[in-house]
């Protein structure tokens, strides 16, 4: 059955990547998270999608400039009425030993490249024996190709945006076991094939009914959505078949 991770948390409904966000996707009963990180100045590894945390916090400026203490003081929940910190990632990986969820963490360092963050991220994940529960993925196909020659017991996953020539081909040069595309740059033959081909496919980000049955259809490894409980209410038709 197609697993369903959630998109930064439960962010249809929860400020994305809080802590808030995450417990309620768990509560709600998804397969997985999806969440992003950034390094801080002092190095510490944090769960923010931009590089900046002016969009989703009451701060501004480049995580890079700001030091973890600065960052805690910041308000991830500009819109709420309930104060949420910008987790660490060791907050997260804390958590996650009270439950089940896969943790598909994706490094943001295609702008900034960020210098050790994949051995302070891998340290962790080894530090809480989540190896096995974490899929690393990243638009900078280098980092992730480096952290599987750091780690190659923690799986990887190349994100795409556009559709490539058998993408099957291309994860199994660099030795990923999944591949997560952007939802609409991947036809039903390309992904039938890629699964075909025995690499997982989690596209992302799959918010729409018609899009959710399509996956279901496909029978696909996961998706990854915003709204996990629509997700878990279309699979419900699909456990009964
Ligand atoms: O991991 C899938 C998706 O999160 C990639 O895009 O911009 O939402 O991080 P973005
Ligand atoms: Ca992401």
């Amino acid at each position: 059955m197609t697993q369903i991770f959630a998109h930064r948390g439960y962010s249809a409904s929860y400020a994305e990547n809080t802590m808030g966000s995450f417990i309620e996707a768990e509560k709600a009963g998804a397969d997985g998270l999806e969440l992003d990180v950034q390094l801080t100045k002092d190095g510490e590894v944090v769960v923010i999608h931009d590089e900046k945390v002016d969009r989703t916090t009451t701060g501004s400026g480049f995580v890079k400039d700001l030091l973890f203490k600065e960052i805690r003081k910041l308000n991830a929940n500009k819109k709420g009425l309930k104060k949420e910190q910008i987790p660490s990632l060791v907050e997260v990986l804390e958590w996650l030993q009270t439950n089940k969820l896969i943790c598909n963490i994706e490094f943001k360092n295609g702008l900034i490249p960020y210098e050790g963050m994949e051995e302070k991220v891998i340290q962790l994940v080894r530090k809480y024996s989540l190896s096995e529960r974490i899929i690393i993925s990243s638009f900078n196909h280098y980092s992730i190709v480096y952290s599987y020659r750091i780690a190659p017991e923690i799986e990887t996953a190349p994100l795409f945006i556009e559709g490539i020539y058998m993408p099957w081909i291309y994860a199994q040069s660099i030795r990923a076991k999944g591949i997560h595309p952007k939802h609409s740059a991947m036809s039903d033959n390309i992904l039938f094939n890629t699964m075909e081909n025995g690499i997982a496919v989690r596209p992302y980000t799959v918010n729409k009914e018609e899009d959710m049955h399509r996956f279901f259809n496909l029978n696909c490894q996961a998706f990854i959505t915003d709204d996990p409980v629509k997700a878990l209410r279309i699979r419900k038709q699909y456990e009964k078949k």
